[in-house]
């Protein structure tokens, strides 16, 4: 798996202290309050394994899962809902969770959905994210990572389904995803 990697980008010792710092603001914004943690699968996995053991409030998880239609290295801008929630979220204050925004197109679409449903609140919370490649204007209320504009996997984010497992986040090699 290592030989299929270019670059470190975020290390493990990274990872672990911006996921207590992130669990902490988080912990504070909404003191007081319940929340509902949306994981959007399957990137978001990891990252919300870690992130909800750090944060210091009742919540509740639940998940959905969305697909873009387009190349599986680029999103198109349409989205399909391939699992919704099993959570009313009416009244709830919700907190999406994703592994990357990348063009924010998915992201978008998903908060226009979800805001429909009548949250108390729906806010945004990412891993990384890539500002040079929006498409359309999205801020994550919680951004962990700014990252250059290169094809990550580890922590969650896969290629063709591989690579997820990987404690770190790292840049694919361009040979590794042309060969598969
Ligand atoms: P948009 O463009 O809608 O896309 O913000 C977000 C989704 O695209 C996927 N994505 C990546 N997945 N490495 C990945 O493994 C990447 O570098 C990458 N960039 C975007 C991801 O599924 C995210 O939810
Ligand atoms: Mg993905």
């Amino acid at each position: 798996m290592k030989k299929d990697l270019k670059k470190v980008l975020v290390t493990e010792k990274e990872i672990k202290s911006k996921i207590k710092e992130m669990g902490e603001a988080i912990s504070q914004d909404y003191q007081g309050k319940e929340i509902l943690v949306v994981g959007i699968l399957k990137g978001s996995v990891v990252f919300m394994g870690d992130l909800v053991r750090k944060i210091k409030l009742p919540l509740q998880i639940d998940f959905m899962e969305v697909s873009s239609y387009g190349k599986s290295t680029e999103s198109s801008g349409a989205v399909r809902i391939l699992k919704d929630l099993e959570t009313n979220i009416e009244g709830r204050n919700v907190l999406i969770v994703e592994d990357i925004v990348d063009t924010g197109l998915t992201l978008s679409y998903l908060v226009k959905i979800l805001k429909a449903r009548k949250p108390a609140s729906l806010k945004i919370c990412t891993f990384l994210n890539k500002p040079s490649r929006r498409k359309v204007a999205l801020e994550a209320d919680y951004n962990g990572y700014d990252i250059p504009d290169e094809f990550v996997v580890g922590y969650g984010l896969d290629f063709n389904e591989k690579y997820r497992n990987i404690p770190y986040v790292a840049v694919l090699k361009p040979e590794a995803y042309q060969k598969d």
